[in-house]
Parts: C-alpha cells; sequence; structure tokens
C-alpha cells in the first residue's frame, strides 16, 4: 500500500497485483458491464468526508440496513475520459460534473464533497488505469462517481454516514442505432419543487417500468413532459433533447428545475451559438414540433449527453402516430455536433474553450 500526496489530498493506493486488462476485448465492450482495475472511494462520518483511497475494483460490504438501499438517498454523475493521438488521457469539464453532484448533494440531503476528494480521486483513477481507455470509434472510458447514505437505520431521516464511489467503464457506444422515442402519454418524470434537475437514483429507478412499456411497443425511450399539461417538453431521461425547426434549434430551457441541467446540452448549445446556428433556449411545446413534423419543417432531432453523446432520433411517437424524421444524411446540426462535439472530447477537433484538461 502507498501513501501518496496527490494535488491537493493525502490518499492512500492499493494497487491490483494483477491486471484484468488483457482479458477485455475491446472490440465488442458493451456499455457499463466491464470496470478497469481500480476504484476511488472516500467515506463520511463524525461530519466530515474521509479517507480518500484506491482499491482494486471489487464487492462492498455493507448492512443491509443502509438507509440508502431503504430511502434512495443515493445520487450519481457520468463522465467521459478520451485517450488522444499521443496517448494523453483527455477528461471533459469535469469542473461542471463537480458544481452538478454538489446540487445533487444538497437537494438529497447529503454532505456536498470537497473539490479536492472529487477531482483528485477522478484523476488519479484515471491515471493508474489509463490504458483502459479504448480508442475506437465512438469508444470512451466512462466514470461514474456516486455518493449514497451508508447509515444502518430503518427509520426515515437524513443520514449520518455516507460512501463516495467512483468506478470506470471502458465504453462503446450507449445506442449503437438511431433512437425511435414515444411521447409520454400518462406516466410523469419530473415536477415542480421536485428532483428532475438533480442525478437523483430514484429519477431513473421510476421510468424504468415505462421504459419497459416503451419497448414492447418497438421504442428505444420516451420523451417526457410535463405532468400538468402534458404538453412541455421535459427531457429524455437518459438525455436533454434538441430540435430543429427550420432554421431555428430549440431546446427546453432547465429553468423550471424539472430537466438535468446537462453538460453535453450545455456544450452543444454554446458550440452552435458560436458557429452561427440560432438556438432557443425555452420553453418547448410538444405541439409546435408534431405541427413543424406535419409540416416538413422538423429537419433534424436528438438528444445529448455524456453516455449517449449525440443520438439522432429516428421517430417520434405521439397519440398513436409516428413522426419520421429526415434521414440522417440530411441532419445538419446533430451531424455538425456529433464531428465537433465529439471532436473537442477526443482530441481531434482543436478545443477553443478549455474544456478538455490533459490527465
Ligand atoms: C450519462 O449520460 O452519463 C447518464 O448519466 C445517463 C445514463 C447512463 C443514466
Amino acid at each position: 500500500m502507498n501513501e501518496i500526496m496527490t494535488e491537493n489530498t493525502t490518499m492512500k493506493i492499493q494497487t491490483v497485483a494483477y491486471s484484468r486488462l488483457a482479458e477485455v476485448d475491446f472490440n465488442h465492450i458493451p456499455f457499463g458491464k466491464v470496470f478497469t482495475d481500480h476504484m476511488f472511494q472516500a467515506d463520511y462520518y463524525d461530519g466530515a468526508w474521509r479517507d480518500p483511497r484506491i482499491e482494486p475494483f471489487g464487492n462492498l460490504s455493507l448492512s443491509p440496513a443502509i438507509s440508502s438501499l431503504h430511502y434512495g438517498q443515493s445520487i450519481f454523475e457520468g463522465m467521459k475520459a478520451n485517450r488522444d493521438s499521443e496517448g494523453n488521457a483527455l477528461l471533459f469539464r469535469a469542473d461542471m460534473n463537480f458544481k452538478r453532484i454538489n446540487n445533487s448533494c444538497r437537494r438529497m440531503a447529503i454532505p456536498e464533497l470537497p473539490e479536492s476528494f472529487f477531482m483528485d480521486g477522478l484523476k488519479t483513477l484515471i491515471k493508474l488505469d489509463k490504458n483502459w481507455i479504448p480508442t475506437s470509434e465512438g469508444s470512451a472510458l466512462y466514470l461514474r462517481p456516486f455518493v449514497f447514505a451508508t447509515m444502518e437505520h430503518v427509520g426515515v431521516k437524513t443520514a449520518d454516514r455516507f460512501k463516495f464511489v467512483i468506478i470506470a467503464s471502458p465504453v462503446g457506444p450507449y445506442y449503437g442505432h438511431t433512437v425511435r422515442v414515444k411521447v409520454a402519454d400518462h406516466y410523469v418524470r419530473a415536477f415542480r419543487g421536485g428532483t428532475g434537475f438533480a442525478k437523483a437514483a430514484g429519477n431513473y429507478g421510476a421510468t424504468l417500468l415505462p421504459m419497459e412499456e416503451a419497448h414492447k411497443e418497438g421504442y428505444d425511450q420516451i420523451l417526457w413532459l410535463d405532468g400538468y399539461h402534458f404538453e412541455y417538453i421535459h427531457e429524455i431521461g437518459t438525455m436533454n433533447v434538441f430540435f430543429q425547426v427550420g432554421d431555428t434549434v430549440l431546446t427546453p430551457s432547465t429553468d423550471s428545475g424539472e430537466i438535468l441541467p446537462g453538460v453535453t446540452r450545455n456544450s452543444a448549445i454554446q458550440l452552435l451559438k458560436d458557429n452561427g446556428y440560432r438556438v432557443e433556449d425555452r420553453q418547448v411545446k410538444i405541439s409546435e414540433i408534431i405541427e413543424a413534423a406535419e409540416n416538413n419543417n422538423l429537419k433534424d432531432a436528438f438528444g445529448t449527453g455524456t453516455a449517449a453523446a449525440i443520438a439522432q432520433i429516428s421517430s417520434i411517437g405521439y397519440k398513436g402516430k409516428d413522426y419520421i424524421l429526415p434521414p440522417v444524411s440530411e441532419r445538419s446540426v446533430s451531424n455538425f455536433l456529433k464531428r465537433n462535439l465529439i471532436g473537442i472530447r477526443t482530441g481531434e477537433v482543436a478545443d477553443p474553450y478549455g474544456w478538455v484538461e490533459k490527465i
């Protein structure tokens, strides 16, 4: 066991005796099922985050009474690292994920993480497991920081013990194809005053049954609407959503707190605006999107997310009818973002914003 002083943290590091890297078939990596040799951990107790450490990836031993299992006090983040042509590991906009994880912590009554634990944990893990970063098109090292309550108490009460873990997984594309979405008609993902803006575990768990039902009807995902009018578009659950109507790019505003403020969403808006696209970040009604589709004026639709990157939508199912989008070869906005935003992340396109950090 080594004890190292990272930029800001003293961290214990226990490395594996034997790496599993050679066992991985990097030509066929599914999303989120293969994990690197190491993981980062820290614990919160006696009023502070403590004991930052790297250990071999492995099972956690936890009491069945921990409160996150019973009441869902659990949040997470998703990030990606790529490797450039010189072999440097590149991390994309980790500062935004750090801010967002603490916004999620606050909403879920979890003590905020110190920046040094989040950043040093990530970077030390990436450096140790750098050879696990895949380089084929559409692949990346997916980083999954998460925090959950570990207090042993089956009473509904804010916990006083938590665990922060970062695991890493070499991944291929989340969707290897275009996406068919169904507009929500009775289930609701988020509502005013709820947890829609946070990456709370329960936000995702509650969408599994609706998603299963949509899969049976031949759809990949649900396009969520507000729960009061079933009119204002929220997001796709694993992604934010954009539409090109005529010459204008529309994306639902996150101001009401019901939509996750995506890092990829924010980057896409900036990149589009700086390259002469007209972008409207505002409330978007499903009726205006359907009307545009009926008038052949819906030119593009796509989801943005860390895992999904830019996922082009092939059809939108609404009130029993499927509205078909133009072929992907004709999509100027999403193809521009696929080239440039993913290009910046992978180091293939120059980064004028300082979004990418070499680790
Ligand atoms: C991400 O894009 O990182 C997400 O968290 C979406 C999903 C995999 C849960």
